[in-house]
């Protein structure tokens, strides 16, 4: 066996097969070096009369997570990755890619370009480029219909998703499985495949799109619902029209079209935005107040409360292969909570999310007690009773004389003081925040709260937990509402005085979901129900004029058919009735009503939020704007096309952003509306919030 190493490839000929391994930790992302090394190696393999064949692996926790990102800003330089695509399809000799670990983007488009592929069990494949706002640029939406079939190969590329090893093989993806396909059997398998394998390149097999080719329109139709859930609608459709050019017209003219398309999202502000959003999801993995590494790793958790959130924190441990224990006070309440498990873990089999076998040993993970003395083995608890601190007070004290003294006890409040919360209990060291979002075993955010007494290792272990479970952690420090629903308020505010001023919910809703929102704050009112917030309000001897008389009319949302909306199921119509009493509301209090534009209602929407961000910021709530956009569109749908609410401030200019607010306070007299210092003095210097800088 020899062996040449060239920069981040080595190349080892084993038998024939000239094994060429990429090592550019951590991903082997195919940035310039990479891309130079990797031709330059075929370079030499194409004129070594020992070869047969090549083997084509990667090093590192991956085979290749795809077009190196930080290359995006600019055009790229040759050899692009398109050059190099080209290269493996053309390559004298047979190409086998050898997956391990991940093939992403431009790392599956080279692989899709070898003559086959061959992976590991554990390996995952996908074109996630739409979610950086992008569509595949190295052939990605020729070649991946032509292995797998158009509809596949949409939901694939609208979605982004990976698949798994043994989806990729029974879709056509991946041609065998087996451990290890870098090593001893996967050099076996290439040399087979020199000698009796199919040589076609991927571009020329045309069997599965067939059909599609013949029926101009057949693409269209099967596009309609991927394009419609699709986050980013500019790159969905983008890449709707290169996979359609490239089947009904032909391989080259899909993919002068994928070119154009890609250069033009490559420098559009929704990729741009999008980029951002990936390194500030990754900077808010290192938070700046807060050790990592140093946590306890959780064997078994306990969750305290079986209501919507409690049991959806155990559906999303147990999915994470936690035992996790849930407390109740009462049966019928546990009886509730556990059917509310069964179901959901049903309609997923259903739905084909999980298998019959996953679904069943998650079910298995997961126990029930009405007795606190079930949570005596759990290394951490997550309360998730009725938000009321007093109750919370109870349920921390009774905890404290069940659990071990080292357990590390959260709260999921989504609004009250931590800090007061572990005042109350012998050990507040061990005391922190997990704000989940409902549905919790869905929704990737969970806002870890800094109690100011917690110690490093209990914050750890709640953060590291948070990453294990598959969801996003963000570090913020204690204020009511924590970042997300302190900022929610706000705009929640304006929405009411939008309403009282002269706007109704559909015009004010329907800016929103222009905006990018998928609902705006009334049909979102409706569908969580309206009573809720009427409750909070009323105990905090708070009002909200109309969304009170809307209330007291009876209309709590979609569950009793009518809110802000008439519903019909869940259609939702404007409603007379609402204008009616809308217009009372400002009579009464002495409002002329005013037509408001839509430009109007969407600065009163967003400027305060960002308003309210750069408080948080200058209280230390949070530790960068950016962590403040990652909650905004994990947490709440921020569109994320439009990069969260602090970047987009960016976009628009803090300066304009401070001179409207300074307008719109004048014009309504809500002094609230006044530019915060922070706000005040970024504007003043032209500078920004900076966004992911760490
Ligand atoms: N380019 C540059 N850097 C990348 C990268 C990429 N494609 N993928 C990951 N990284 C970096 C991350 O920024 C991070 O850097 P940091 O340590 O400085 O924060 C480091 O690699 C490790 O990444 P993660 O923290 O995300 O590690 P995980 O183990 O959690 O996840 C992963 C690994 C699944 C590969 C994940 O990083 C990922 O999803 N990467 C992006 C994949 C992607 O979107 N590829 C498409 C790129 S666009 C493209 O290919 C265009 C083509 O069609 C022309």
């Amino acid at each position: 066996m020899s062996e040449v190493s060239t920069g981040p490839v080595t190349v080892e000929m084993i038998d024939g097969v000239a094994r060429v391994t990429m090592f550019g930790p951590p991903v082997n992302a195919l940035g310039l070096p990479l891309r130079k090394a990797l031709v330059e190696a075929l370079d030499g393999i194409a004129h070594d009369p020992q070869a047969t064949a090549v083997l084509l692996t990667g090093q590192a926790k991956a085979f290749s997570a795809g077009a190196d990102i930080t290359e995006f800003d600019a055009a790229a330089s040759s050899p692009d990755l398109r050059e190099l695509v080209a290269k493996v399809e053309d390559f004298p000799l047979p190409v086998i890619a050898a997956i391990t670990g991940v093939a992403l983007g431009g790392g599956l488009e080279l692989a899709m370009a070898a003559n086959a592929r061959i992976a590991d069990p554990e390996a995952r494949l996908g074109l996630p480029e739409i979610t950086l706002g992008l569509l595949p640029g190295a052939g990605g939406t020729g070649r991946l219909p032509r292995l797998v079939g158009p509809a596949r190969a949409l939901d694939m590329i609208l979605s982004g998703k990976p698949v798994s090893a043994a989806q990729a093989h029974h879709d056509g993806l991946v041609d065998a499985v087996f451990a290890d396909p870098a090593a001893k059997d996967g050099v076996r398998w290439v040399a087979h495949f020199a000698l009796k394998g199919d040589r076609t390149r991927t571009r020329d097999r045309q069997e599965k799109v067939e059909v599609a080719h013949a029926a101009p329109g057949t693409v269209a139709k099967l596009a309609a619902v991927p394009l419609h859930k699709a986050k980013d609608p500019y790159a969905a459709q983008a890449a709707v029209d290169a996979i359609t050019a490239g089947i009904e017209v032909s391989f080259e003219t899909g993919a002068q079209l994928e070119r154009e398309k890609f250069d033009e999202r490559r420098q559009s502000p929704e990729s741009a935005a999008q980029r951002y959003l990936f390194t500030a999801e990754r900077a808010a993995r290192k938070p700046r107040n807060l050790s990592t590494g140093v946590g306890r790793r959780v064997a078994r958790a306990g969750v305290v409360g079986a209501g919507t959130m409690g049991s959806g924190i155990a559906m999303a441990l147990a999915a994470a292969g936690i035992p996790v224990t849930i407390v109740e006070a009462e049966q019928d309440a546990l009886d509730r909570g556990l059917a509310r498990i069964v179901d959901n873990l049903a309609t997923s089999v259903a739905h084909g999310s999980r298998t019959e076998a996953a679904a069943s040993s998650e079910r298995a993970l997961i126990e029930t007690s009405l007795n606190y003395g079930a949570l005596a083995a759990a290394d951490l608890v997550i309360e998730a009773a009725f938000e009321d601190l007093q109750v919370k007070k109870d349920i921390f004290a009774t905890l404290e004389r069940h659990v071990r003294p080292d357990a590390v006890l959260a709260s999921n409040t989504s609004y009250l003081n931590i800090d007061v919360l572990a005042a109350g209990t012998a050990h507040p060291e061990r005391v922190l925040g997990m704000h989940f979002f409902s549905p919790a075993n869905v929704m990737p955010l969970v806002e870890v709260v800094r109690g100011a007494q917690a110690d490093a290792e209990a914050l750890a272990t709640g953060f590291e937990l948070v990453r294990r479970i598959g969801k996003t952690p963000v570090v913020v420090g204690v204020c009511h509402g924590f970042v997300g629903n302190r900022m929610l308020e706000v705009r929640s505010a304006q929405a009411e005085r939008l309403l009282v001023e002269g706007a109704l919910p559909g015009q004010v809703d329907r800016v929103l979901t222009d905006f990018g929102f998928r609902m705006g704050p009334f049909a979102m009112g409706d569908m969580a129900g309206l009573d809720i917030g009427w409750r909070n309000r009323k105990a905090q001897g708070l009002t909200a004029p109309v969304s009170d008389a809307i209330c007291k009319s009876g209309r709590f949302g979609q569950k009793t058919g009518a809110g802000f909306y008439a519903y019909e199921g869940r259609d939702r119509q404007d409603d007379r009735f609402v204008a009616e009493l809308i217009e009372g509301v400002s009579a009464e209090l002495g409002i002329v009503r005013r037509p408001i534009c839509d430009q109007e209602i969407l600065d009163r929407l967003t400027f305060p939020m960002i308003n309210e961000g750069a408080r948080i910021l200058a209280e230390g709530i949070a530790d960068r704007s950016g962590d403040i956009d990652v909650i905004w569109v994990k947490g709440y749908n921020w569109p994320a096309y439009r990069g969260g609410p602090m970047w987009y401030a960016d976009q628009v200019g803090l300066a304009h952003v401070a001179e409207r607010l300074q307008h719109y306070a004048l014009l309504t007299g809500d002094e609230s509306l006044q530019p915060s210092p922070l706000l005040g003095q970024l504007a003043d210097d032209g500078t920004t919030f900076g966004g992911d800088s760490r």
